[in-house]
């Protein structure tokens, strides 16, 4: 399904931005063993746009919510840049999540009480970072997003597609390494979501971020610079429904 192999996200130093080797991940729930993804391995280059694309229920999700270090792999290792992500304690974890990883969540997760400018400078506080300085960049991402009108409405004032284009912008704030995008498209009709991935694209462009994308758009995937493809696994029993003895 690539449109380019793997080997095209290897550095000059023969080293790629991000490598994911042999990631596997199972959940058990109602007797049953699903295995999300079973050796899944993945190179990403810097400043690459990779879409990957799969049914629903392929691992998607998971596979981001992996990247970022919200839930841990069975087994596998994720380096970003020279550093094994895999082998990080929550707490170093969090550091890295919250200084190079930006997250456009599937369901776009704006706080609602607060306004579009105060969701997109949110994670810069957190980080301790200076208000005046970032009040000015939260601006200037939302103008990005052609949101410079509504950056004090809250979310339930906005358009879908305003709501996205407040998440992205939030996504983008503390300048991550890479940008993990979630369909960040997937609820809005084609034309706004051309637009709102253009825009991303735009941006990802002109700050040479690298990011993966998820979308179950083929339209939208082929504008990326490269597909890449997660196959849906059956469900099996679990040991306990099964028996032990059975295995
Ligand atoms: N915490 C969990 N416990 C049990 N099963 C889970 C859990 N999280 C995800 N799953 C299951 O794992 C599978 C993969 O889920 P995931 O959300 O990664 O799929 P996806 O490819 O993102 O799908 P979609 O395109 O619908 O968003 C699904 O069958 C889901 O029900
Ligand atoms: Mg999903």
């Amino acid at each position: 399904m690539s449109k380019h192999g793997d080997e095209q996200a290897v550095e000059k130093n023969g080293q790629s931005f991000l490598e994911i080797q042999g990631l596997s991940k199972h959940f058990d729930s109602g007797g049953r063993r699903l295995t999300v993804l079973d050796d899944f391995s993945l190179s990403l280059a810097r400043g690459e746009f990779l879409a990957i694309a799969g049914p629903s229920g392929s691992g998607k999700t998971t596979l981001l919510n992996l990247i970022a270090g919200l839930d841990r792999p069975d087994r596998g290792t994720i380096h970003l840049e020279e550093r094994e992500l895999t082998a990080l304690d929550d707490k170093s974890w969090d550091q890295v999540r919250q200084s190079d990883i930006g997250f456009v969540f599937q369901f776009n997760q704006l706080l609602p009480e607060f306004s579009a400018l105060e969701n997109v400078m949110l994670p810069g506080m957190l980080k301790g970072r200076g208000q005046v300085e970032l009040k000015n960049q939260a601006h200037e991402l939302l103008s990005h997003m052609g949101m410079a009108e509504r950056a004090n409405h809250r979310p339930a004032q906005l358009s879908g597609g305003e709501r996205q284009r407040t998440a992205i912008a939030r996504a983008l704030i503390n300048q991550p390494k890479i940008l993990l995008a979630d369909e960040p498209t997937g609820s809005l009709d084609q034309t706004t979501g051309t637009q709102v991935f253009s825009l991303l694209l735009g941006l990802q462009k002109q700050l040479n971020i690298s990011c993966l994308l998820v979308t179950h758009n083929p339209a939208l995937a082929d504008l990326c610079d490269r597909i890449h493809g997660i196959e849906k696994r059956p469900e099996s029993p679990t040991r306990e429904r099964i028996g032990v003895d059975d295995v």
